[in-house]
Protein backbone atom coordinates (compact mmCIF):
# COMPACT_ATOMS: atom_id res chain seq x y z
CA UNK A 1 0.00 0.00 0.00
CA UNK A 2 1.27 3.60 -0.81
CA UNK A 3 -0.20 6.67 -0.32
CA UNK A 4 0.68 9.19 -3.55
CA UNK A 5 0.70 13.14 -3.04
CA UNK A 6 -2.49 15.05 -4.51
CA UNK A 7 -1.21 18.09 -6.65
CA UNK A 8 -2.96 20.98 -5.82
CA UNK A 9 -4.66 23.20 -7.90
CA UNK A 10 -1.07 25.47 -8.50
CA UNK A 11 0.27 22.70 -9.84
CA UNK A 12 0.91 23.40 -13.74
CA UNK A 13 0.89 19.58 -14.20
CA UNK A 14 -2.69 19.77 -13.67
CA UNK A 15 -3.73 22.21 -16.73
CA UNK A 16 -1.58 19.98 -18.90
CA UNK A 17 -3.49 17.04 -21.10
CA UNK A 18 -3.33 13.80 -20.34
CA UNK A 19 -1.63 11.06 -23.04
CA UNK A 20 -3.24 7.46 -23.69
CA UNK A 21 -2.50 4.46 -21.55
CA UNK A 22 -0.61 1.99 -24.16
CA UNK A 23 0.85 -0.40 -21.14
CA UNK A 24 -1.51 -2.31 -19.28
CA UNK A 25 1.17 -3.83 -17.10
CA UNK A 26 2.49 -4.54 -14.03
CA UNK A 27 3.56 -0.31 -13.49
CA UNK A 28 -0.15 0.60 -14.37
CA UNK A 29 -1.33 -1.61 -12.07
CA UNK A 30 0.55 -0.23 -9.11
CA UNK A 31 -0.29 2.78 -10.06
CA UNK A 32 -4.06 2.29 -9.93
CA UNK A 33 -3.66 0.43 -6.80
CA UNK A 34 -1.96 3.97 -5.18
CA UNK A 35 -4.46 5.97 -6.17
CA UNK A 36 -7.24 3.43 -4.58
CA UNK A 37 -5.27 3.57 -1.42
CA UNK A 38 -4.89 7.40 -1.97
CA UNK A 39 -8.51 8.38 -2.67
CA UNK A 40 -9.56 6.16 -0.14
CA UNK A 41 -7.70 7.78 2.83
CA UNK A 42 -8.54 11.16 1.05
CA UNK A 43 -12.28 10.01 1.66
CA UNK A 44 -13.29 11.05 -1.90
CA UNK A 45 -15.22 10.27 -5.22
CA UNK A 46 -13.01 10.14 -7.69
CA UNK A 47 -9.43 10.43 -8.83
CA UNK A 48 -7.21 11.24 -11.88
CA UNK A 49 -4.05 10.60 -12.93
CA UNK A 50 -3.00 13.57 -12.98
CA UNK A 51 -3.68 14.43 -9.65
CA UNK A 52 -0.99 12.31 -8.82
CA UNK A 53 1.66 13.48 -11.15
CA UNK A 54 0.74 11.15 -13.87
CA UNK A 55 -0.38 12.72 -17.40
CA UNK A 56 -2.51 9.92 -18.36
CA UNK A 57 -5.46 9.09 -19.36
CA UNK A 58 -6.85 7.22 -16.39
CA UNK A 59 -9.41 7.49 -13.57
CA UNK A 60 -10.93 5.95 -10.12
CA UNK A 61 -14.22 6.14 -8.76
CA UNK A 62 -15.97 5.01 -5.69
CA UNK A 63 -19.10 4.17 -7.38
CA UNK A 64 -20.49 2.62 -4.24
CA UNK A 65 -19.96 -0.99 -5.60
CA UNK A 66 -17.33 -3.54 -3.24
CA UNK A 67 -14.43 -2.45 -6.03
CA UNK A 68 -13.71 1.01 -7.29
CA UNK A 69 -14.35 1.33 -11.04
CA UNK A 70 -11.14 1.71 -13.01
CA UNK A 71 -11.65 3.97 -16.19
CA UNK A 72 -8.74 3.57 -18.35
CA UNK A 73 -8.75 5.76 -22.16
CA UNK A 74 -12.04 6.70 -21.38
CA UNK A 75 -14.14 8.31 -24.67
CA UNK A 76 -17.61 9.78 -23.63
CA UNK A 77 -20.05 8.01 -26.13
CA UNK A 78 -23.35 10.49 -24.54
CA UNK A 79 -24.91 12.75 -22.45
CA UNK A 80 -27.78 13.14 -21.51
CA UNK A 81 -29.90 16.04 -19.45
CA UNK A 82 -28.64 18.13 -16.93
CA UNK A 83 -28.16 18.50 -12.91
CA UNK A 84 -27.45 21.78 -10.91
CA UNK A 85 -27.85 22.47 -7.54
CA UNK A 86 -24.90 19.87 -5.82
CA UNK A 87 -21.84 21.39 -4.53
CA UNK A 88 -18.86 20.06 -6.35
CA UNK A 89 -15.03 19.63 -4.56
CA UNK A 90 -11.88 18.19 -5.77
CA UNK A 91 -9.23 16.73 -3.67
CA UNK A 92 -6.80 19.29 -5.57
CA UNK A 93 -8.70 22.10 -4.55
CA UNK A 94 -9.23 21.88 -0.52
CA UNK A 95 -12.10 23.95 0.93
CA UNK A 96 -13.17 24.82 -1.87
CA UNK A 97 -17.12 24.26 -3.53
CA UNK A 98 -18.94 25.60 -6.66
CA UNK A 99 -22.44 25.10 -8.45
CA UNK A 100 -21.11 22.89 -11.82
CA UNK A 101 -23.70 22.31 -14.31
CA UNK A 102 -23.72 18.63 -15.48
CA UNK A 103 -25.04 16.14 -17.68
CA UNK A 104 -27.91 14.23 -15.88
CA UNK A 105 -26.38 10.84 -17.63
CA UNK A 106 -23.04 10.02 -19.21
CA UNK A 107 -22.36 6.87 -20.83
CA UNK A 108 -18.75 5.89 -21.81
CA UNK A 109 -16.61 3.74 -22.99
CA UNK A 110 -13.26 2.75 -21.69
CA UNK A 111 -10.73 -0.11 -21.10
CA UNK A 112 -10.38 -1.62 -18.30
CA UNK A 113 -6.46 -2.62 -16.28
CA UNK A 114 -6.20 -5.43 -18.94
CA UNK A 115 -6.80 -3.62 -21.93
CA UNK A 116 -10.44 -4.87 -22.25
CA UNK A 117 -13.01 -2.67 -23.66
CA UNK A 118 -16.20 -1.81 -21.63
CA UNK A 119 -18.82 0.52 -21.19
CA UNK A 120 -20.30 2.19 -17.83
CA UNK A 121 -23.77 4.38 -17.98
CA UNK A 122 -23.15 6.77 -14.65
CA UNK A 123 -26.32 9.01 -13.32
CA UNK A 124 -26.44 11.41 -11.09
CA UNK A 125 -23.21 11.86 -8.58
CA UNK A 126 -21.52 9.04 -10.93
CA UNK A 127 -22.20 11.44 -13.62
CA UNK A 128 -21.27 14.19 -12.08
CA UNK A 129 -17.55 12.82 -10.88
CA UNK A 130 -17.14 10.97 -14.75
CA UNK A 131 -17.33 14.68 -16.08
CA UNK A 132 -15.25 16.12 -13.37
CA UNK A 133 -12.31 13.87 -13.82
CA UNK A 134 -12.50 13.60 -17.55
CA UNK A 135 -11.97 17.08 -17.54
CA UNK A 136 -8.63 16.68 -15.59
CA UNK A 137 -7.63 14.80 -18.50
CA UNK A 138 -8.05 17.97 -20.52
CA UNK A 139 -6.09 19.76 -17.79
CA UNK A 140 -9.34 21.41 -16.30
CA UNK A 141 -10.72 22.15 -12.67
CA UNK A 142 -14.23 22.67 -11.58
CA UNK A 143 -12.69 26.09 -10.73
CA UNK A 144 -13.24 26.63 -14.15
CA UNK A 145 -16.59 25.82 -15.00
CA UNK A 146 -18.70 26.47 -11.17
CA UNK A 147 -20.79 29.47 -11.02
CA UNK A 148 -19.60 30.42 -7.66
CA UNK A 149 -17.05 29.50 -5.67
CA UNK A 150 -17.44 28.88 -1.97
CA UNK A 151 -15.13 28.52 0.91
CA UNK A 152 -15.12 26.64 4.27
CA UNK A 153 -17.04 29.61 5.59
CA UNK A 154 -20.29 29.58 3.22
CA UNK A 155 -20.55 25.96 3.82
CA UNK A 156 -22.42 24.59 6.92
CA UNK A 157 -21.09 21.51 8.38
CA UNK A 158 -24.29 18.53 8.76
NI1 LIG B 1 -10.93 16.77 -9.03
Amino acid sequence: MAIRNILTEDDPTLRKISRPVTSFDEHLWQLLDDMKDTLIKADGVGLAGPQVGILRRLFIMNTGEDEMLEVINPVIMGTQGTQEGALEGCLSCPNKWGEVVRPQKVIIKAQDRFGKEFTYKGEDLMARCICHEYDHLEGILFTDKAKKILGPEDVQEG
